[in-house]
């Protein structure tokens, strides 16, 4: 993402909405809808994997929560392919027109504080910004390996992170300044993220 759309605001839907989703169903029907690009399909539903997996194993977080973390996930990127222009603001004013939880919407929000412009508060709005980066990233390097996900490890991943030649539209900076405002080394993310999306990739595209 090249492009800088700064919100210019900082507070998202309204507070009597919180606690309030959009069932699942619903969630994948708009996803399907607005976004005609496989891949950028794939990416949030990655995205939105690794947050679940997240919410569950890290923060031992109850359903209810869990499935926020999961909604943020798989709609943060929902306008990008038809209104690139307008990313994210689309989406933002659509979940808000559909009175989901105000945390939801302030993730998708600030899923790229230097192009947004809001700044990730919450340990939700932190991971997806993280996640996003990294899970990007680590997809684009199973797609050279002949053998995907399998075997693959946290050095090669590192290594091509060095390679500014590869996969160039993933912003180094953005990488390390999402990992310091999550709180979590480099190594824990991606250790954290290989396993997981591999199996779920091959679920999903299997
Ligand atoms: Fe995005
Ligand atoms: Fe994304």
């Amino acid at each position: 993402m090249s492009l800088s759309h700064p919100l210019g605001r900082s507070e998202f839907g309204k507070k009597e909405n919180t606690g309030k989703l959009i069932p699942h169903s619903e969630a994948i029907d708009l996803l399907n809808s607005w976004v005609k690009n496989e891949r950028l399909r794939l990416h949030m539903h990655q995205v939105a994997h690794l947050m679940k997996c997240w919410a569950e194993e890290k923060e031992y977080l109850n359903e209810q929560e869990v499935a926020m973390w999961n909604l943020a996930g798989l709609l943060h990127d929902a306008d990008w392919d038809q209104w690139p222009e307008q990313h994210c603001k689309k989406i933002i004013e659509e979940l808000e027109k559909r009175n989901v939880d105000p945390s939801v919407i302030h993730a998708i929000a600030s899923h790229g504080p230097s192009y947004f412009g809001v700044i990730p508060e919450t340990k939700m709005d932190k991971m997806l910004y993280a996640f996003d980066e990294l899970s990007g990233f680590i997809h684009a390097y199973s797609l050279m390996r002949p053998e995907a996900y399998q075997g693959m490890e946290l050095k090669g991943v590192k290594k091509r992170l060095k390679d500014k030649t590869f996969a160039a539209g993933v912003s180094r900076e953005d990488v390390a300044d999402a990992c310091t405002r999550a709180e979590f080394s480099l190594e824990d993310l991606i250790g954290f993220i290989i396993p997981r999306q591999g199996n779920f990739t091959e679920k999903f595209t299997g």
